[in-house]
């Protein structure tokens, strides 16, 4: 318990002051910013981070809906609760204890709510080769259960964990009641209350649509702008980036894939929506792990029908039921890394040089990462062969040499803060004037982890 404490605040005090910097400089507050009044004008604030000028009329109605909390049930919570514009579209409802609070009290979910970012490219659930090896890949959310934007809009809808709506036609009465209740009308047509199915399709295809613009796929980190040769790295970026990319060391592209000869930023999205196992520890600070030490998350060989989840709203998903799929989860994108804490799919690590220093020690020395020592302590026995113990940077033994030592894994650290959208080549920094216009109204920036004020 002590260590594990102690680890959480040294792994807060290297981040969150390099974090609050970037924070504060992206999104910075307009000099015409309101008090906030209540939670549900707070969320719908946080709109105001976002150019609204170039949506079409689907996207805008995509992004009311995205920003609206009348539509969970009690009220209060919207898609924006748990992803912040802010944070990359990030932000678990504001908990601190690594996943996401929906919106009745105490109904925690089990898994970190991952960035809606760069998203529009991902493949429907299928195969890659990786390594000469067919690998599953594609589909979203970490356990690839919707293969398209638009069937994963409609889950967290009616997820008890998330907005707990009974069903499509207590949420569409809701959309039906909402201000842009006309202009819903007005894209989907006169009749669209009247069939709540055909409503509740109209409502994720709005959805997906924003989620398709280049608000969340903008592609303007310092990363994207060397990679146009307008901006350079510094030296130790450079290194971090050589580190990430060699097989032998740090080897971290073969799954966050980066391809540094192309001006083309949709080839370097830093995943290759792989499912891996890594093993990573059992989060006790996960409600549901405290209370039941039976209950393990499998990832893609369970595909979670979220336990509750109401007939209707939920795609059928095929079971996934091949052993080796247990304990695999997707390879999330890295870009926009270091506003996203926490990581890893149960929000294991605040921090992120904690998160790439498990790679480096998690097989030298297990006893830092899992208690008692006791590796891969969040799988069954039987699925522990699924982990990966022979590609670098896993293919070491106990007590060996770590495969990057402290100074490589702050390199690559650095390299990972390139990776934050909103980089302005003149000043050299992340700046709100490369973002788009936005008239934000939000009062403060909270910091990553921290509870703000809704
Ligand atoms: C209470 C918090 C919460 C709310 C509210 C919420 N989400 Fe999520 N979201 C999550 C979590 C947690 C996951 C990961 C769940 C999983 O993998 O099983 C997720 C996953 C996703 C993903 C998949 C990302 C990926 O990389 O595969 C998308 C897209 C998404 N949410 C969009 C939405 C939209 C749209 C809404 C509103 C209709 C919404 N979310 C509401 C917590 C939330
Ligand atoms: C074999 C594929 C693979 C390799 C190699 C790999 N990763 Fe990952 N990475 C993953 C997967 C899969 C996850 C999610 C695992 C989970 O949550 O259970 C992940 C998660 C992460 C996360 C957390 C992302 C988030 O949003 O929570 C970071 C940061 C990260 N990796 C960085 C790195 C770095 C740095 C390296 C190289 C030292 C690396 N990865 C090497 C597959 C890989």
């Amino acid at each position: 318990m002590i260590q594990n404490l102690l680890r959480h605040l040294a792994g807060l005090t290297l981040v969150v002051p390099l974090l609050a910097g970037t924070f504060f400089l992206m999104f910075a507050p307009a000099p015409h910013a309101q008090p906030v009044q209540t939670n549900d004008e707070f969320i719908l604030s946080l709109a105001g981070y976002i150019d609204q000028s170039k949506l079409t009329p689907r996207e805008r109605l995509g992004l009311r809906l995205f920003f609206d909390p009348t539509l969970s049930e009690p009220g209060g919570t919207a898609c924006a609760s748990c992803h912040d514009p802010r944070r990359a579209f990030t932000g678990n409802n504001s908990t601190l204890i690594g996943v996401a609070q929906g919106s009745r009290p105490e109904a925690f979910g089990t898994r970190d709510a991952p960035t809606t970012m760069y998203l529009e490219h991902v493949p429907k659930f299928g195969s890659i080769q990786s390594d000469g090896k067919p690998v599953p890949a594609g589909g979203l959310f970490w356990d690839g259960r919707a293969d398209t934007l638009e069937e994963q809009a409609k889950q967290p809808f009616f997820n008890p964990l998330e907005m707990n709506n009974p069903n499509a036609p207590a949420l569409i009465a809701k959309v039906a009641k909402a201000p842009y209740a006309a202009e819903f009308r007005k894209e989907w047509g006169d009749k669209i209350f009247g069939n709540a199915d055909a409503a509740l399709d109209a409502v994720a295809a709005s959805i997906a649509a924003f989620e398709r613009t280049s608000v969340f796929q903008p592609f303007t980190s310092k990363f994207d702008y060397v990679m146009r040769g307008e901006a350079k790295f510094t030296e130790q970026e450079q290194r971090g980036l050589s580190l990430f990319t060699i097989r032998q060391k740090g080897n971290c592209a073969q799954c966050h894939i980066v391809d540094t000869d192309s001006r083309d930023p949709k080839k370097s999205l830093f995943t290759d929506f792989s499912y891996r196992a890594l093993g990573v520890a059992r989060s006790m600070r996960i409600p549901k792990n405290a209370a039941d030490g039976a209950f393990v998350d499998l990832g893609l060989c369970e595909r979670v029908p979220v336990e509750g989840l109401k007939p209707g709203a939920e795609a059928p998903t095929p079971k996934i039921t091949d052993p080796a799929a247990c304990g695999l989860f997707k390879t999330p994108t890295l870009r926009n890394i270091t506003i996203t804490a926490p990581y890893m799919h149960n929000g294991l690590f605040d921090s992120l040089r904690d998160t790439v220093a498990f790679y480096a020690t998690r097989d030298t020395h297990p006893e830092r990462w899992y208690a008692q020592g006791k590796k891969f302590n969040d799988l069954p026995a039987a699925y522990h062969a699924n982990v990966d113990v022979d590609t670098p940077p896993y293919q070491r033994r106990p007590k060996q040499r770590p495969q990057l030592n402290d100074e490589e894994i702050d390199d690559i650290v650095a390299f990972l803060f390139t990776l934050t959208d909103g980089y302005n080549p003149r000043r050299g920094g992340i700046d709100i004037s490369t973002q788009p216009s936005a008239a934000p109204v939000a009062s403060k920036p909270a910091a990553p982890g921290a509870r703000s004020d809704y």
